[in-house]
């Protein structure tokens, strides 16, 4: 019987070892891959809510023009688009990220930490829910939900990989906002409390991100995509005919971000561009 306990004991060690030299690996292994893979010639773009819609065509854009891009997606196993661009590109590095989520943000910034990115995409966003959002029926966790996603998430993401921008050549964070944020199209409009106030937080919090990350030679700026036929429009119930599709948005928008400089801030005043390239109120 004590035979048969010591060998049981010697295979609960052995296990347990080989799990933690397999552990051990799997984070050498994500090193590795990472100083190996990503091209130093090529410029870097880091991207969230990369797994669908604007997001993912950002993704396809720049990984077909060369750029090292980092896919960033809160469900990387459920990303199936992704994944399947990524097995056919040697530039994408899928990325956990949920924008909401500070301490796997620090994590990420920390193992991308003396990697240049050049422009990072503050992209995810939500909508949340409609009815929920309309006066007399306000609830209050949603709000947080929708601020802590659209409005705290961009500025942390920023926050945490500033140094990473700071040292490469184009030095530039753009975050996605809204029309619906701004005061003079919106301010009569009586729907999308939530994300409308989140758009028109993110607003401010980018004017002043822009202003103090000039030392740094960062330039923030604010971009706006359209109306694109995405899951978030559909949400919102819109019934108009001039939706536009991702790739058509992008296309503008990657021309605008490739355009920044300290001239068009002079010119925007730190308001968002929209991609067809209309300067939108406050
Ligand atoms: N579509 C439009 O007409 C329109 C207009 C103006 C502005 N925008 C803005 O454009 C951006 C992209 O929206 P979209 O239209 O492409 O919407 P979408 O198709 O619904 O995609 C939203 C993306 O954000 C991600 N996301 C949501 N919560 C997240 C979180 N906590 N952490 C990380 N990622 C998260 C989603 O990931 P999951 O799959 O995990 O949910 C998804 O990848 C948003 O900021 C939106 O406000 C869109």
């Amino acid at each position: 019987m004590k035979n048969i306990i010591s060998i049981a004991n010697i295979l609960g060690i052995f296990v347990i070892s080989c799990c933690f030299q397999c552990l051990v690996y799997a984070q050498i292994q994500t090193e590795t891959n990472t100083q190996l893979l990503l091209d130093s010639s090529q410029p870097t773009v880091l991207i969230t809510g990369s797994n669908r819609g604007i997001g993912f065509a950002f993704v396809q854009h720049y990984s077909k023009n060369g750029w090292n891009v980092i896919a960033t997606c809160r469900n990387p196993n459920k990303a199936d688009d992704l994944q399947l661009l990524m097995k056919n590109s040697t530039n994408i590095f899928i990325e956990e990220m949920d924008v909401t989520d500070f301490e796997e943000i620090n994590t990420l910034a920390q193992k991308y930490q003396g990697y240049p990115i050049d422009v990072l995409v503050n992209n995810a966003g939500i909508l949340g829910n409609v009815p929920k959002q309309s006066f007399g029926n306000l609830d209050y966790d949603l709000f947080q939900t929708v601020m802590a996603v659209n409005a705290f998430g961009p500025l942390k993401v920023a926050e945490a990989f500033a140094d990473s921008v700071a040292i490469s050549n184009q030095k530039k964070i753009v975050t996605m906002t809204s029309g619906l944020g701004s005061f003079a199209i919106m301010g009569n409009f009586d729907r999308f409390f939530f994300y409308k106030m989140s758009k028109s937080a993110i607003n401010m919090g980018v004017l002043t991100m822009n202003a103090s990350l000039k030392s740094k030679g960062i330039i923030a700026a604010l971009i706006s995509p359209g109306m694109v036929d995405t899951k978030l429009l559909d949400e919102s119930g819109y019934q108009g005919r001039n939706k536009i599709s991702p790739e058509e948005s992008v296309a503008g928008l990657v021309k605008i971000i490739a355009e920044i400089s300290l001239d068009t801030m002079k010119k925007t005043r730190g308001r968002p561009t929209n991609f067809d390239e209309v300067i939108l109120p406050w």
